[in-house]
């Protein structure tokens, strides 16, 4: 396991319109480490849908031989939707919070999986080439979104793929009618009663409105130079909601 050095950013804790300023997330995460899991364990198709995502990326066998990269593992729940579908892969899991790392690192992992505590933006200490990337509610929190996705396709061998797996709400109003009411019935409240604090939760509401819409993440993708540019929705309350957009390196 690899440790660099990611400071810590200073918190405002203020949530703007666009959600908190980007470079402060992961310390929100650090906080938030502690009951990240049991949260999304109480969130219906979590993990299925994380699994849905690796699967799509149609990975070969059972990964025996390939590399892959989970940007922005958290805890490790992508980890383990990529150690699922490719259980004989090397995978490397990368996180700028070292709080939601700690808790990725208590887990039992086969030896051929190490997580790397580095921003997405620097990858320090990770070499690719990766014949494929997770990146799971990562790109969504990044300053500069298009710089991220000409780094993961440097990060890629040709013909690798990259899956974003996001919520995606602005193409469609009944998506943002969902969102709105899974936001304030359940996540912001559930939030406030598991620990004491709304930033991260208010965060993810509104960095959730004010992101792409899906059609608008395809056409990001496709601009940074992947091919075969393609989304998939998923089913249950996040029908419409979070999607898998997927490209390959030409
Ligand atoms: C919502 S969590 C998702 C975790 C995991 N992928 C999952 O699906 O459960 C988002 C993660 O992105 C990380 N993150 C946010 N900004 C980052 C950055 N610039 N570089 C690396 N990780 C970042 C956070 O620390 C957090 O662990």
């Amino acid at each position: 396991m690899v440790d660099t050095p990611v400071s810590r950013a200073p918190r405002t804790g203020a949530v703007g319109r666009a959600g908190l300023p980007r470079h402060e997330v992961p310390t929100h995460f650090d906080d938030g480490a502690g009951d990240y899991d049991r949260l999304v364990g109480m969130n219906p198709g979590y993990h299925d849908h994380l699994r849905a995502s690796a699967a799509r990326m149609r990975l070969p066998h059972d990964g025996a031989g390939l590399r892959l990269l989970d940007a922005g593992c958290g805890t490790g729940a992508s980890t383990a939707a990529l150690l699922g579908v490719a259980p004989r892969a090397e995978i490397v899991g990368v996180d700028a919070s070292a709080g939601m790392l700690e808790r990725a690192r208590t887990k039992p992992w086969p030896g051929s999986v190490r997580f790397v505590h580095t921003t997405a933006e620097a990858m320090e200490g990770v070499e690719g080439p990766f014949d494929a990337i997770l990146a799971a509610y990562l790109l969504r929190n990044l300053d500069d979104p298009d710089a991220q996705l000409r780094r993961f396709r440097e990060l890629l061998r040709p013909g690798g793929t990259l899956a974003l797996h996001e919520y995606s709400v602005a193409d469609s109003p009944r998506a943002r009618a969902v969102w709105h009411a899974v936001s304030w019935g359940v996540i912001i409240p559930l939030g406030r009663a598991a620990t004491g604090e709304t930033a991260l939760y208010r965060h993810l509401w509104r960095s959730v409105n004010s992101f792409d819409g899906v059609g608008r993440l395809r056409d990001r993708m496709r601009a940074a130079g992947f091919d075969a540019v393609h989304s998939e929705t998923m089913t249950g309350w996040q029908n419409g909601v979070v999607h898998t957009v997927l490209g390959t390196r030409p």
